[in-house]
């Protein structure tokens, strides 16, 4: 099964995603997450985007084409994948088609009032990338991921500032994607408002495996 996740900053698409590996079968592939860890390498990558992710602005359009091509071309993803944070604007829609087809396009549907509470307290692993809540799903352990021990912290592009320029950006260049797929009868939209396990349930109804 190869789909992509849609949805605002805060929508859950990792943390659907992360159920979604188990469920399906499938690599989980963020480009966000990819970006993070080339700016904690500090390789040339990591350098280039770094402060336009911290300011919440979207890295250019061949740069990120490139990394999901070459990650796509990985012997892991023949069999399916769940793309996280690509495509984002029409034109890396109009890329990804030209090397990939995907099955299903799944929409997570959130207001801002719950992205801005669901950001300003999320935590990440620095080691694996897990996400967390400081409410809604807290690590047992203040300061350290369930899954690996590894320290969390706070996104740069968390801040305030960052979020309101990242829902402009999505206003702006990723919802015209929304009927772009429903146009092409790919597209399953998502209510993202409930609990994690409620918008699991949704998303395998939406799959059909349930
Ligand atoms: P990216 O990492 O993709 O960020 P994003 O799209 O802004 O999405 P987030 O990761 O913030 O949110 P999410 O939907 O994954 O929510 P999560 O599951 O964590 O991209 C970062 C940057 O990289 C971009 O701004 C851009 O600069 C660059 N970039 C990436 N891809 C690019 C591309 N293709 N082109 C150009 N630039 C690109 O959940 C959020 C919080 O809520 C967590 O704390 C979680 O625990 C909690 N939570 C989740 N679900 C629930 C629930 N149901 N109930 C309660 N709490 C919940
Ligand atoms: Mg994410």
């Amino acid at each position: 099964m190869k789909l992509i996740f849609l949805g605002s900053p805060g929508a859950g698409k990792g943390t659907i995603a992360a159920k979604g590996v188990e469920i399906c079968k499938v690599p989980h592939i963020s480009t966000g997450a990819l970006f993070r860890s080339a700016i904690t390498a500090m390789s040339p990558l990591g350098c280039q985007v770094k402060a336009l992710i911290e300011a919440g602005r979207l890295v250019d359009d061949e740069t990120a084409i490139f990394l999901v091509k070459e990650r796509l071309a990985q012997e892991d993803t023949q069999s399916g994948y769940i793309l996280d944070g690509f495509p984002r604007t029409i034109f890396q829609a109009e890329a990804l088609a030209q090397f990939s087809a995907v099955d299903k396009v799944v929409n997570f549907d959130i207001p801002d009032a719950v992205v801005l509470e669901r950001l300003s307290g999320r935590r990440v692993c620095r080691k694996c990338g897990a996400n967390f809540h400081i409410i809604f799903n807290k690590p047992k352990q203040e300061q350290h991921c369930d899954v690996c021990g590894g320290e969390l912290f706070i996104r740069k592009d968390d801040q305030e500032e960052a979020i309101r320029e990242r829902l402009e950006v999505y206003r702006e260049q990723t919802i015209p994607l929304i009927e772009y797929y429903r146009k092409q009868g790919l597209l399953v939209d998502i209510d993202a408002q409930g609990s994690v396990d409620s918008v699991v349930a949704s998303f395998k109804q939406a799959l059909g495996m349930q």
